[in-house]
């Protein structure tokens, strides 16, 4: 599997965010990767379905998926508006459901991807009953809520047993993403572990250089 790139916006500059999904799609992300944050599950609070429908034209006209990543409790209640407003794939958090397999069915009933993630805290024992449910898990490697965070070192041992539990079942077609702290340096051993997607944020969006210039870097650490 080719290992994917996926742009957190959070990082972004707001005031210029179409020029940015824009800078990042053309510099050859993946994914758009959306952090919607609700000031409950998380403390603090971002982007909602107006600003996924504000970029979907951006991104739908070469194909990008926009890539939600849920840190709202009761999920359930928002997910129509996250599709309908164009979000491809969905991650839920493991610790926001109280009916986990039912949320994931949601998604996918709705036309959309469904992913689950859990935070690092959190065994992978708890979402071991819906692997075969869904497109990819995220291992979180921050705690959630925040950009810009230090990647924990431990969630290297849990994306390998995470690869191993999904190829002991024949699942290895879903995707391992990995979300927080990633840079150029960290990337060939998170790979390494068996990550399929990379979520990276402030990697690609800052001011140190250039955003194609950035997800170049992180290419080229892949291969
Ligand atoms: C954290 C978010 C991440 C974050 C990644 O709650 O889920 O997507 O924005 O940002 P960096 O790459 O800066 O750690
Ligand atoms: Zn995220």
């Amino acid at each position: 599997m080719n290992t994917k790139i996926a742009a957190s916006i959070l990082a972004s500059d707001f005031s210029q965010l179409g020029k940015q999904v824009q800078e990042a799609i053309d510099g050859g992300v993946d994914y758009i990767h959306v952090d919607v944050m609700d000031g409950h599950f998380v403390p603090n609070l971002t982007i909602g379905p107006q600003v996924v429908k504000a970029i979907k034209p951006i991104a739908v006209q070469v194909n990008i998926p926009l890539d939600v990543h849920l840190m709202v409790e009761n999920p359930e209640r928002l997910i129509p508006s996250f599709i309908s407003a164009g979000a491809d794939i969905i991650t839920v958090h493991v610790e926001t459901c109280k009916h986990l397999h039912r949320t994931l069915q949601q998604i996918r009933e709705l036309g959309a991807k469904p992913s689950v993630t859990l935070n690092p805290g959190t065994s992978l024992t708890l979402i071991e009953e819906v692997l075969a449910d869904v497109v990819q898990v995220l291992v979180m490697s921050v705690n959630p809520g925040f950009g810009g965070q230090h990647f924990i070192p431990a969630t290297m041992d849990k994306i390998s047993r995470l690869k191993e539990m999904l190829s002991v079942r024949g699942l290895n077609h879903v995707d391992i993403e990995v979300d927080g702290g990633i840079k150029t340096q960290n990337t060939p051993e998170v790979v390494a572990a068996g990550a399929t997607v990379l979520v990276v944020g402030t990697g690609i969006f800052n001011s140190k250089s250039r955003i194609a210039e950035n997800i170049n870097n992180l290419r080229q650490a892949i291969l």
